[in-house]
């Protein structure tokens, strides 16, 4: 049963929030000192205790017994130090803008981690459709075979989603890295306060200017939970899809011992756990999303302490959406496909009956609609339509006659065309119009796609270097401002 003062905690969330939280009251006390606000001597002794609280003991024992990580360290410091000195510290500023800050930042690096592994993903998928180029399997509409396609078109397209993916979660990065920091409570301060200084030395892009906007606002949490609400969408179709292909009715592919688990009863098991977990906690992180945007909405500016509840539900969508992915990459990386069942299976139910049509227009003139009402004649004739040309020649112009008065062999029409129609590979290759499974089209979205890959990576790469270069500064600041007084005291 939780007493009165567990329930206002929110512990795995600012255990979460620690880290960062050191990095903002670092950034802090060092713009304090910058611009004067604080004497020298105060700041060496409260970033030095900062130092030395930062431990994996004040995170496990300390922490657990305050309010909140700001007031657990606010409050140890001041035991050491005491509070003429450790009191100086939240000069200037609030948790309001303090948790706003925190969170930005340990959002932040682990955005970029997730980023980073939705482009491994792309890459794997990249991997696979060029290792099968020539796979042929059929292509599903209402999980009906439709028309056959290749197995590299069917994951350039999940690669192209996962794209889409890449963009959203870069546009929600630029929401995220600017700072609250300096907005204090609300109403700003009226310390001589340096707020571009501390968002600098923070690697945030810039200012969230509107103080009262700066505590108040919880829209990027829902902006990123959004664009994982998207990823994971991806992720759970492609997760149902290798369910579905390693069932005994498919049998298109075997995923990777690692990927699947037995049974405590049947021997002979081999389930998708995996897949299944990633289909099933596409629905926990839309859960989190509904439960921020539930918690934010009719809240009266500025701070409530509702927005603390926001945290718990970020922190759970932002690791589910990373594991998932991370899952799915090698998931991907060790599938291994029966490329025979798969080239079986396209030949399956009447595949080739659009291409057929097509034909039928092409080589005699007939409108697309004429010769769809022919060819679905002939498949609920149930005439088999794999190299059959002559048969299928001779019962299409039956139909023909019916619907048009006229012998499709009198317009036009030969065995070879039909047979042409109805070979499996050529009539792949004639989908060669921009964006189709046909060869040509392959290798260049191949290409192309490989390139925008090369190009995303180093616009990751450039952000996760701003970010470490600003927060290196941070760190040289902190040595520097601590160290001037200890050289002054040795001499
Ligand atoms: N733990 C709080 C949160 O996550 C910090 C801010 C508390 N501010 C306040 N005015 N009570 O939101």
């Amino acid at each position: 049963m939780q007493t009165r003062k567990d329930y206002i905690l929110s512990l795995e969330a600012d255990k979460w929030l620690f880290q960062a939280d050191m990095l903002v009251d670092k950034a802090h006390v060092v713009m304090l000192r910058e611009k004067g606000i604080l004497k020298k001597r105060d700041v060496v002794a409260i970033l030095n205790c900062l130092d030395k609280i930062n431990s994996d003991y004040f995170v496990e024992h300390a922490l657990p017994s305050y309010e909140d990580v700001h007031t657990a360290i606010e409050s140890v410091m001041i035991k050491e130090i005491g509070e003429d000195i450790g009191g100086k510290m939240h000069t200037g500023r609030s948790r309001n803008d303090k948790v706003a800050t925190s969170i930005r930042v340990a959002l932040r690096a682990e955005l970029l981690d997730i980023i980073k592994s939705v482009n491994e993903l792309r890459a794997e998928l990249l991997k696979q459709a060029k290792a099968n180029i020539d796979t042929v399997m059929p292509g599903y509409t209402h999980l009906q075979h439709a028309q056959p396609t290749i197995f590299a078109h069917h994951f350039l397209a999940y690669a192209d989603a996962f794209a889409r993916d890449f963009w959203r979660l870069m546009s929600a990065y630029e929401y995220i890295n600017v700072s609250p920091l300096g907005a204090a409570a609300f109403a700003s301060t009226g310390f001589p306060i340096d707020r571009e200084r501390t968002a600098k030395l923070l690697g945030f892009d810039s200012v969230l200017e509107n103080s009262m906007d700066a505590v108040s606002t919880r829209d990027f949490v829902i902006d990123v939970i959004s664009c994982y609400a998207n990823l994971m969408t991806n992720l759970s179709r492609l997760a149902e899809e290798i369910i579905l292909w390693s069932s005994s009715e498919f049998n298109f592919v075997r995923v990777h011992a690692e990927y699947v688990t037995g049974s405590s009863i049947m021997p002979q098991k081999r389930n998708p756990d995996y897949a299944e977990l990633i289909r099933a906690r596409t629905g926990t992180v839309y859960g989190s999303l509904m439960a921020v945007l539930s918690i934010c909405k009719a809240l009266p500016y500025s701070y409530n302490r509702d927005l603390q509840e926001v945290t718990p539900h970020l922190l759970q969508a932002t690791k589910t959406s990373a594991a998932s992915v991370s899952v799915m990459k090698s998931m991907v990386e060790k599938l291994e496909l029966n490329k025979e069942e798969m080239a079986k299976q396209a030949q399956v139910g009447f595949t080739t009956a659009t291409e057929l049509a097509d034909t039928i227009v092409r080589e005699a003139n007939v409108p697309f609609r004429t010769a769809h009402a022919i060819v679905s004649d002939l498949v609920k004739e149930g005439v088999a339509l794999k190299d059959n040309g002559k048969a299928v020649l001779s019962e299409l112009d039956t139909f023909a006659t019916r619907h048009t008065g006229k012998k499709l062999s009198k317009r036009g029409l030969t065995e070879k065309k039909v047979n042409r129609a109805l070979n499996i590979k050529l009539s792949i290759e004639r989908h060669n119009a921009k964006g189709g499974p046909a060869k040509r089209e392959l290798r260049r979205m191949l290409r192309a796609r490989k390139s925008d890959l090369v190009t995303d990576d180093k616009l990751i790469e450039s952000k996760d270097y701003k970010v470490g270069r600003s927060l290196d500064e941070l760190e040289r600041e902190v040595k520097r401002k601590a160290r001037i007084i200890k050289v002054k005291k040795q001499s």
